[in-house]
C-alpha cells in the first residue's frame, strides 16, 4: 500500500519539501507520497491524531508547530527534547517518535567545508529557534569556543543556560560581536535579517572579519544575502542556507526509508524551485 508522508505548518504553501521528497520517492522507486497540510495551532492535536490513526509513515513539522508538537508524540529523542523542537516524526510500529534534523542538517552541510567542529572558535548570531537547534548541535561537537550574539542579550543568556552540552559560551551584544569578530573562525548567521524582501539589511557590518574565517548564513532566499556578499568580498569562505535545508531533508528521508539520499539531486531540485 502507498505510504503517506506529510508536512504540517502554517503557512505551508511555499514549502519546498513536498517536491523534494516526492522526487526522491520516485527516484528510489518507493511507493509513497508526501503532502503539505496547512494546520492551525488549535488543530495540531487533531491533525497529529488523524495522521497516526490513518497510519501515516512519517511527517515533517514546521513553523509554528515545532515545539507544540512535542507533548503530542509518544517519544522524542534526546537532542530534539533538549532543543525543545521537533521537525521530523517517524511512525515506528504505531508509535510517533520525534527528532530534530535541523541542527544535525546544518552540521552535515558544514562538514562539506569544515571537516570537524572540534577546536573551532564559533560565533552564532541570533538566539531564536534556528539558532537553538544549531547551537545545541554544535555544542556537542567540542568546539574551543561557541558564543552567541543577539540583539536581546537576555535571550542569548537563556539559550546558553538551557544548553546541556557546554558551559564555555559567552553572550554578546551585536556591537561586542562586531568588535571581537576576528577571534572566530566560524560565524553562523541565523537571524531573519537579510531574508527576502528585506535584502538590504545585515546584522553586523563585518568590519573586523578575518579573511581566514568561514561565514554561514542559514537564509537561502536570497541565495546570497548582503551579509554573505560582504563576507565574500572580505575574502572569507561563505555558505548559504541551501545545505542546511537539503541536509535536514536528507536526514529525515533517511529516518523514514533507511536510505541516505543523493543530496546533489536534492540541491538541484531546490535551486530549480527557487528559480
Ligand atoms: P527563527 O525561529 O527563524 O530562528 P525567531 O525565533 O523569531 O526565528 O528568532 C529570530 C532571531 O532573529 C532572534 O535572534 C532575533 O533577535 P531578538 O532575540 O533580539 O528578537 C533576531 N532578529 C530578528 N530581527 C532582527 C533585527 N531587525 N535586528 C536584530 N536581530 C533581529
Amino acid at each position: 500500500m502507498k505510504k503517506l508522508f506529510a508536512v504540517l505548518g502554517d503557512p505551508i504553501e511555499h514549502s519546498m519539501s513536498p517536491i523534494m521528497h516526492n522526487d526522491l520517492f520516485s527516484f528510489y522507486q518507493i511507493d509513497a507520497h508526501y503532502l503539505p497540510f496547512r494546520v492551525k495551532g488549535e488543530n495540531l492535536h487533531d491533525a497529529v491524531k488523524g495522521l497516526k490513526a490513518i497510519g501515516a509513515a512519517g511527517f515533517n513539522v514546521t513553523v509554528p508547530h515545532k515545539s507544540k508538537i512535542i507533548p503530542l508524540l509518544d517519544e522524542v529523542d534526546e537532542l530534539a527534547a533538549s532543543i525543545g523542537a521537533v521537525n521530523t516524526v517517524v511512525n515506528e510500529g504505531g508509535k510517533l517518535i520525534g527528532y530534530n534534523t535541523d541542527g544535525p542538517g546544518f552540521l552535515k552541510g558544514l562538514h562539506a567545508h569544515v571537516p570537524s567542529a572540534v577546536g573551532q572558535k564559533i560565533l552564532v548570531i541570533g538566539a531564536g529557534g534556528a539558532a537553538r537547534a544549531i547551537y545545541f548541535t554544535l555544542a556537542r561537537e567540542n568546539p574551543q569556543a561557541i558564543d552567541i550574539a543577539n540583539r536581546t542579550l537576555e535571550t542569548a543568556l537563556k539559550l546558553i543556560e538551557d544548553c546541556p552540552y557546554t558551559n564555555i559560551s559567552r553572550a554578546l551584544s551585536l556591537a561586542e560581536a562586531n568588535q571581537k569578530l576576528a577571534e572566530y573562525n566560524l560565524i553562523i548567521q541565523t537571524t531573519t535579517i537579510g531574508m527576502s524582501p528585506k535584502i538590504a539589511e545585515q546584522p553586523l557590518d563585518l568590519g573586523n572579519l578575518s579573511h581566514k574565517s568561514m561565514v554561514c548564513d542559514i537564509i537561502y532566499n536570497p541565495l546570497e544575502t548582503q551579509f554573505l556578499r560582504e563576507a565574500s568580498i572580505k575574502g572569507a569562505k561563505i555558505q548559504n542556507g541551501i545545505d542546511m535545508f537539503v541536509y535536514q531533508g536528507a536526514l529525515a528521508f533517511e529516518k523514514w526509508t533507511g536510505i541516505f539520499p543523493d543530496v546533489e539531486r536534492m540541491r538541484e531540485n531546490v535551486l530549480q524551485q527557487l528559480g
